[in-house]
């Protein structure tokens, strides 16, 4: 048996389209149950919040799990990844009303964000002084009321920006889905994550 952590939110239904197309039939419970079974009964998949797949498979909760590379990159958890499955495509992105929030500071910068790690790193990257101030979403509305000068977030459609008078400054890297896998499971288990795999391919 294999165990599979699938995110809830933005990548779920991607996730699960996947699994279907590629002869896994799945079907996330109508209840409040928290995990399920394809239906020949191999596979067990979790249904965990998007920040926490690779904390269940760092830990052997779970052999494998998809999770975007935002989320990755910003959780820095140990796990092996196996396969990048190109769904959920977004970018990481600086965003604000204009390069000036950012350029023309002469005080360091407030960046309100979710990716408080990579905000960081890209900020200390680029020498410039930022002020990391977490929130946990809307973030686009942080630099509208002065809460921040721009933001750090993912932008998937633009809608969200657009929509707030707000634009991408900067691209910091691009983001999908990816299969992870943990390093002992990967082993122990090396078979049947290869034929999981390769419904996949
Ligand atoms: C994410 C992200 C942006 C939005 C981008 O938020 O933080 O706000 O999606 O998507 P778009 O470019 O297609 O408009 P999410 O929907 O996860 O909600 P949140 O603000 O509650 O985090």
């Amino acid at each position: 048996m294999i165990t599979i952590a699938l995110p809830k939110g933005r990548l779920m239904d991607e996730s699960l389209e996947v699994l279907n197309r590629c002869g896994i039939g799945v079907r996330v419970p109508e209840s409040r149950r928290l995990f399920f079974y394809d239906n020949s009964g191999q596979y067990r998949f979790l249904i965990v919040r998007a920040q926490d797949v690779a904390t269940y498979v760092e830990y052997s909760a779970a052999d494998l799990g998809i999770v975007g590379r935002d989320v990755l990159v910003e959780t820095k958890r140990d796990v092996f990844e196996l396969f990048n499955l190109g769904i959920g495509y977004c970018k990481m992105v600086v965003a604000g009303k204009d390069r000036s929030c950012i350029y023309n500071k002469k005080t360091s910068v407030k960046v309100a964000t979710k990716f408080v790690n990579i905000a960081k790193e890209h900020f200390f990257r680029k020498g410039i002084n930022a002020e990391i101030i977490k929130l946990y979403g809307s973030i686009e509305l942080a630099p509208l009321l002065g809460l921040s000068d721009c933001i750090v977030d993912i932008v998937s459609t633009g809608r969200t920006l657009k929509e707030n008078g707000l634009s991408v400054i900067e691209e910091i890297f691009e983001s999908t889905g990816i299969l992870v896998a943990n390093r002992v499971s990967y082993y122990t288990k090396h078979t049947n994550i290869k034929e999981f795999l390769s419904f996949l391919k």
